[in-house]
């Protein structure tokens, strides 16, 4: 195999693309298999970068009309470019899938532009409208990442009935946007619209918004959203959305009901419906049937602790395999799998993987939840700051919120941190750290942090989990 690649990669995003980077830093000849027009997949060019350009921009446009003037400044009522701004998402993408091409050429990586499919063991067919090549690889690793869950009779057209995709650049403010799924995509895009004058209805099958996150900090979540404008149908479910002449109906009923129907139904008016009731792996066209590489009954590529299929010389990474669909878990196990291909020890701490909701308040969290250590039958102690206590935050005047930090009640060792407050996003990277580190409460109460930050909060929860925070 003279000029067969050390390495192969189909799917380009974080997982696919952190991993060709990583394995052509330690020597190897990649390849990656791209069959967007632009590299960076689902997170760069549909997902997490376009999502937080318009949260940027519309909670810009939000302060400017409701908070400027209370700081003394007057720019009157905010005018909404609709244009401009998703002009401004778009380029937003252009940078970043662009920086990618560069790093590829920078690493000396090739992008095989097209589809990729499996033909064999240490063989990749590669398809685009010109046609065919078929390229060889010592190892090949499916990055190929995930796609939209669809709700059955419900169609998507992702122009009135949107997909994250669609809910990205729809072409007006919708009057009323009914949002079916209240995770992480229905808050996040659902705050956008809303900001920008858009009525949200959320509709969610389970009892609270954002299931498995710290049962407290989604309360005050949902409190706050609320407060916002946005209204909440939990423990509901879509039966149906039909088009109207202008706009949809959206037929709801208790998740609870039988099939039969039985609970109390009644229709939402929308003029978009925006379905986010998660996300699946994708595979498609990839050949792994014929490739014998096996799946889970979720569809997921199923890997060993080193991310091998069941096939020999064949790996896979990122949504497309267990796990939280989260871009930092893809890009981990990316550089994780490069080193162990080359030979290096790689490992990815499945216990210290941050997850972040970007809305205002943000929401971060890592670890354990205090609900479920209650069912490991865990012992802990809590120690909790709410951001009315700190200076920065009530100088800034964004006092909604805490911190708040479970540490094991024998050991005092930190299981888990869950933030709800202005800029939780980046303050979570502290407590990350400290987790990795296998630090206690005590070792964060006794570090120094800088003063006026929203920071001082994270010490004076550590502070709280077993003494008393100075500044309540
Ligand atoms: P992907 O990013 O999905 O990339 C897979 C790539 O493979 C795609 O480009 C696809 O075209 C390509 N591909 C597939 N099959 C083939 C084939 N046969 N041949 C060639 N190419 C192929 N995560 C976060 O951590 N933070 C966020 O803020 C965040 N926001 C999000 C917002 C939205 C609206 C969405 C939808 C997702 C968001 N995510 C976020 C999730 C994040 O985007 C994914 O977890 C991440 O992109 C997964 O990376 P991946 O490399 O596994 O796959
Ligand atoms: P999700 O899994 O976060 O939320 C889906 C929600 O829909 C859940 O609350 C679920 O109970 C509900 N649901 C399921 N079926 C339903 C039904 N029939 N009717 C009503 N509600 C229903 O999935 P989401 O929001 O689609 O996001 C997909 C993935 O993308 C997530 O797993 C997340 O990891 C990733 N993502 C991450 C972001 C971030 O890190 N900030 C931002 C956006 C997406």
């Amino acid at each position: 195999m003279a000029d067969a690649y050390d390495l192969v990669v189909i799917g380009a995003g974080p997982g696919g693309y952190e991993c060709a980077i990583k394995a052509a830093q330690l020597g190897m000849k990649v390849g990656v298999v791209e069959k967007r027009d632009a590299l960076g997949g689902t997170c760069l060019n549909i997902g997490c970068i376009p999502s937080k350009a318009l949260l940027h921009a519309s909670e810009l446009f939000e302060e400017a009309g409701h908070k400027f003037a209370d700081m003394g400044i007057n720019v009157g009522t905010p005018k909404l470019d609709l244009k401009k701004m998703l002009a401004f998402k778009d380029e937003a993408i252009d940078g970043n899938t662009k920086g990618i091409e560069f790093l590829f050429k920078k690493n000396k990586i090739d992008w095989l532009k097209g589809a990729g499919k499996i033909v064999a063991p240490g063989k990749v067919e590669v398809a685009d409208k010109d046609g065919k090549q078929t390229v060889e690889a010592k190892n090949i690793v499916i990055a190929t990442g995930s796609d939209v869950a669809k709700l059955p009779g419900v169609e998507i057209d992702e122009k009135g009935v949107v997909s994250s995709t669609g809910a990205l650049s729809l072409a007006k403010v919708p009057g009323k946007l009914v949002v079916i799924g209240g995770g992480v995509i229905g808050l996040e895009l659902g705050s956008v619209w809303s900001r920008l004058g858009a009525e949200v209805t959320v509709v969610e099958f389970m009892d609270a918004i954002l299931p498995g996150m710290d049962g407290e900090v989604c309360k005050t979540f949902q409190r706050t959203l609320k407060k916002q404008g946005f209204t909440f149908k939990l423990g509901t479910k879509v039966t149906g959305v039909a088009k109207q002449r202008s706009g949809y109906k959206v037929s709801v009923e208790p998740a609870k009901s039988d099939e039969k129907g039985g609970g109390d139904g009644e229709t939402l008016d929308a003029d978009a419906v925006l379905v986010c009731i998660g996300r699946v792996p994708y595979t498609d066209g990839l050949g792994l049937e014929d490739a014998g590489v096996e799946t889970d009954e979720r569809g997921r590529v199923k890997v060993d602790g080193r991310f091998k299929t069941n096939v020999d010389g064949i790996y896979a990474i990122g949504d497309a395999i267990a796990g939280p669909m989260l871009a930092h878990k893809a890009m981990d196990e990316g550089s994780a799998l490069a080193e162990m291909l080359s030979g290096k020890s790689g490992h990815v701490n499945y216990g210290t993987i941050p997850s972040v909701v970007y809305t205002a308040p943000e929401v971060a969290s890592v670890g354990k939840t205090e609900e479920q250590l209650k069912s490991d039958g865990v012992e802990y102690n809590v120690g909790k700051f709410p951001f009315t206590a700190n200076g920065r935050a009530k100088a800034n005047k964004v006092t909604d919120g805490f911190v708040k930090i479970i540490a094991d009640k024998k050991t005092d060792r930190v299981l888990g941190v869950h933030i709800i407050g202005a800029n939780a996003g980046e303050m979570i990277a502290e407590a990350v750290i400290a987790m990795e580190f296998g630090g206690s409460s005590e070792d964060i109460a006794r570090t120094c942090f800088a003063h006026p930050t929203m920071s001082e909060a994270v010490k004076e929860a550590a502070l709280a989990v077993t003494g008393s925070p100075i500044h309540m």
